[in-house]
């Protein structure tokens, strides 16, 4: 990975600033990045290994020399770019929605479904930051049976929705305290002292496209096209990290305790679970964090092929820069870069 000319789009973004973050401390020695966002950047430095960098307004020709481009801006940037840069001979991981449900596109969480980057034409995606946790927990324990349905309702940071939410929150938090008038801005509805069901845009079947999202997404990566799966997501006050309350139903009954075994042994998560200590995760566990940490591990009291599971995951990290930076390392290490 060291030896790779790698660009980074939406470098200045919160989920650009972290995938600087997690480069400078599991590759120190790498010094061939190349910083882009829009021009509304261009000139200023971020420090990346001991370098000052400039970042550079994103062009046409952004890409030429580039190994691996990661693209972490909006959809319609992402569209714009990502067929440059494959054009230019660089492979493209693309953190934003535009290409994770096309059929030519692999959609790749390592640790699941990590040799369907075998298949990639020059674009993997990654999926939405709260169905990656889902299906970190949900692959291991469908080994100890066949998934029958899978319910999740979401808790979801600010964060999710980029650098201006964040600071949304502080700004309302402080206008609240004071009695002030505020506005929403970045978020559509108030998240100062609120929770709001509303990420992404509504469709016509009452869902959410970030609801759709985990539905779809979660189905491509496990490979199954026709499992039911549905979802809430909430948009809460919180910095980072975002939580998901998953109801899954089995074909078999799965005990606590072989889940709990099962999950303990997944690569990637950590189990936090035990009630006599008041052991359970958070966002505040999760965050600045690379595993997936899952706890309140019960018997669904409703189903009895059922298991309840609370999952928490720093949605900048396994959510979006580390997944990407991970499925790099699994092209490097499948020789599948060309
Ligand atoms: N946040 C998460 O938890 C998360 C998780 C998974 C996936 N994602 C996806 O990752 C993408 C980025 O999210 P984010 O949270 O990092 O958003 P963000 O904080 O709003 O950052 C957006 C980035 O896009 C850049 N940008 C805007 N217009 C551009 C242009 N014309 N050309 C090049 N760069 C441009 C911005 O540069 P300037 O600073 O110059 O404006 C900034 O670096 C989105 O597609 C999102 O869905 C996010």
């Amino acid at each position: 990975m060291e030896d790779l000319s790698i660009a980074v789009v939406g470098a200045t973004g919160a989920v650009g600033q972290e995938f600087i973050n997690i480069i400078e401390t599991r590759y120190p020695k790498a010094n061939n990045l190349r910083l882009l966002a829009s021009e509304r950047s261009a000139g200023k430095t971020i420090s990346v290994n001991g370098k000052e960098l400039k970042v550079e307004t994103t062009t046409e020709s952004s890409f030429d020399g580039i190994d691996i481009a990661f693209i972490s801006v909006s959809s319609e940037i992402s569209q714009k770019f990502a067929p440059i840069a494959v054009s230019a001979g660089a492979v493209v991981i693309d953190d934003g929605s535009a290409f994770r449900m096309e059929s030519t596109v692999p959609l790749v969480v390592p640790e699941v479904n990590g040799s369907d980057v075998d298949w990639h034409q020059g674009i993997i995606s990654i999926p939405n930051c709260s169905t990656t946790p889902l299906v970190m927990v949900a692959h291991p324990l469908r080994q100890l049976s066949p998934l029958i349905r899978i319910v999740a309702d979401t808790y979801q940071s600010v964060s999710g929705a980029g650098a201006s939410a964040m600071t949304e929150l502080t700004k309302q938090t402080k206008s609240l305290l004071a009695s002030e008038a505020f506005e929403s801005e970045s978020l559509p509805s108030q998240i100062g002292f609120n929770v709001f069901p509303h990420i992404d845009s509504f469709l016509d079947t009452g869902y959410t496209r970030e609801e759709q999202k985990m539905i779809d997404e979660s189905r491509k990566i496990l490979h199954s096209d026709n499992l039911p799966v549905s979802a809430t997501c909430v948009r809460v006050p919180v910095y980072i990290s975002h939580c998901v309350a998953a109801h899954i139903e089995f074909e078999h009954p799965v005990s606590v305790s072989d889940a709990r075994e099962a999950l303990s042994s997944m690569p990637g998560v950590t189990v936090m679970d035990n009630p006599q200590t008041l052991s359970y995760p958070t966002p505040a566990h999760a965050a600045g964090k690379d595993d997936v940490l899952v706890g309140r591990i019960r018997q669904d009291a409703s189903n009895s092929n059922g298991l309840v599971l609370w999952i928490v995951s720093d949605n900048l990290r396994k959510g979006a820069a580390l997944n990407s930076i991970q499925i790099a390392e699994e092209l490097v290490n499948r020789d599948r870069l060309n």
